[in-house]
């Protein structure tokens, strides 16, 4: 992982938010070449959802229609979604290392003394989920406190997690970052929500939210969508934009930030078709990140324990997790996308709260009744996701591993293609600037001249461009170019005026 982000930083995909006063934990920049990858994915997502959706079960098109709420809301928005009273995530610290932890997301390693009830001596080592620095390091202090009693660390006895441990068990634990048992503080729960005030009085009066995920926005304008664009039960209402958690322990790059973008849909149904729906949400969405270069034993799709599930979510409903092996979860895999059966939960919250409980229910012509639709909720990260391309994506040279190649699909690369001139004379570097001009017009393409020919396609192999096209000499006089594949690293040649579509075809979408 280490030297992902560090092509990150050095190439300008990635860089830390007010890196020149130190940065600021959980909130992140993306550089030239990152927002381009991750508007390549904002726009994939967009137009496969709103603009071409996808067939139904039934074989026709599917309605989706677009939203931009605000990121700021009405408080009262948070007190019906329950997002002000249940949003919260148990929170310990540590009193020796001063860190701050999710206690939900720390495990226990248990050494034979204390799996066999242990006395006060014994010592159960936490770490951090889906962080195998922080598994390396509790396995480090487990094996010399084993050694030191003459015991085995049992690789069979499997992890345990922290709150499912007696509290007066917790005197023994040693936190990820200390060295001394007994130092992690009980749970406390916390709030994720960023509060914000209107006007310049900080009083209760005037405090609302940022808002911790885009959905509300989208079932607060269900009503005005519904009487504005002729929309039919079943439709959906996608959305992308930011959101904002207070996360107690961001980490592992971008992955758990505090600021971030989601790509959410909301898809309303009549109740007895939710199990049909959900099927096929949860088919295409895992079908899509695949389309996008995820495919391969690096993506999976898993259903919730009902244990996980989310407070809007029922019991018995559907929900579940299009999930990534990144680096820092591996051989273990972290979310990019939840499916979720979201009941009519929301939309009878809003009723309930704003009083307006006729103008909530839906009116089905087609069968005479009037109802809260059930809603079918794909949620997905747009940070997660190009966070995923990248580490897809990276693939050293098996002989040269200091030379790094993107290998984006063509639809997600950042630069679809460079133009180079050979060399920086006869009339090459004209041709290829009118070449660039052209195909810029189209398609993300870059134009250079400076350096060998060798270092320029090296460049472009480090920042993902799947295309160089060459003007040789040969070029003068039949008006052909070299395109080179960057991941074959193959060259055809081809009439310049065969460019554009060859690229069209490549590149799709
Ligand atoms: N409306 C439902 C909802 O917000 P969620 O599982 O909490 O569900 C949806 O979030 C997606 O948003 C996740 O699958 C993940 O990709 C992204 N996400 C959530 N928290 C995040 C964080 N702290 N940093 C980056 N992405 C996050």
């Amino acid at each position: 992982m280490e030297e992902v982000v560090s092509l990150c930083r050095r190439r300008g995909f990635i860089f830390q938010s007010s890196e020149i006063y130190g940065g600021i934990n959980g909130f992140w920049d993306y550089g030239p070449l990152g927002v381009a990858l991750k508007r390549n994915l904002k726009d994939a997502w967009w137009n496969d959802i709103v603009m071409c959706p996808p067939d139904g079960p039934d074989g026709n098109p599917i309605n989706v229609v677009g939203l931009d709420a605000t990121i700021i809301m009405n408080a009262r928005v948070w007190e019906a979604s329950g997002h002000v009273a249940g949003f919260n995530d148990p929170m310990v610290d540590c009193r020796e290392s001063k860190k701050r932890y999710r206690a939900d997301q720390l495990l226990l390693l248990v050494p034979p003394d204390a799996a066999q009830g242990g006395d006060a001596g014994t010592r159960l080592f936490a770490y951090l989920e889906a962080d195998t620095d922080s598994l390396a390091a509790a396995s480090k202090k487990a094996t010399k406190h084993c050694r030191r009693s003459g015991a085995k660390l049992d690789a069979t006895v499997l992890p345990q997690s922290l709150l499912a441990l007696d509290v007066a068990k917790w005197n023994n634990v040693v936190g990820p970052d200390a060295q001394e048992a007994g130092t992690l503080t009980e749970p406390r729960m916390f709030n994720l929500m960023y509060d914000v005030y209107n006007g310049p009085l900080h009083d209760e009066e005037n405090r609302t939210y940022l808002r911790p995920e885009t959905a509300q926005g989208i079932f607060a304008n269900f009503q005005n969508v519904v009487d504005t664009s002729r929309v039919r039960v079943p439709f959906g209402i996608a959305q992308i934009g930011k959101a904002f958690r207070n996360e107690v322990t961001p980490r592992n790059f971008t992955f758990r930030s505090r600021e971030f973008e989601q790509m959410e849909i909301e898809f309303f149904i009549h109740p007895s078709e939710s199990d049909q729906w959900y099927a096929y949400w949860r088919n295409h969405r895992y079908q899509w990140w695949q389309s996008v270069g995820l495919a391969g034993d690096n993506l999976t799709l898993r259903e919730h324990d009902q244990d996980e599930l989310a407070h809007y979510a029922r019991e018995g409903a559907g929900t579940c997790d299009v999930e990534y092996c990144f680096p820092f979860t591996a051989p273990g895999f972290g979310e990019l996308e939840g499916v979720a059966h979201r009941t009519d939960f929301d939309l009878r919250q809003h009723a309930e709260h704003s009083g307006l409980k006729h103008k909530l229910q839906y009116f089905d012509q087609a069968r005479n009744e009037r109802y809260f639709p059930h809603v079918i909720e794909p949620s997905a990260g747009a940070d997660r996701g190009t966070l995923a391309l990248l580490c897809e994506a990276y693939t050293p040279d098996p002989e040269r591993p200091s030379k790094v190649y993107m290998k984006f699909t063509p639809r997600m690369a950042p630069i679809k293609a460079a133009v180079f001139p050979l060399v920086a004379k006869d009339g090459m570097p004209d041709v290829a600037e009118r070449i660039y001009k052209q195909l810029r017009q189209r398609f993300a393409v870059q134009f250079d001249v400076k350096q060998n020919i060798g270092k320029r396609y090296a460049r472009m192999d480090e920042a993902g461009t799947p295309y160089c096209i060459t003007v040789d000499g040969d070029t003068l006089t039949d008006q052909t170019v070299t395109v080179r594949d960057r991941d074959s690293a193959t060259q055809q040649r081809m009439p310049i005026d065969a460019v554009e579509t060859f690229l069209q075809e490549k590149i799709g979408g």
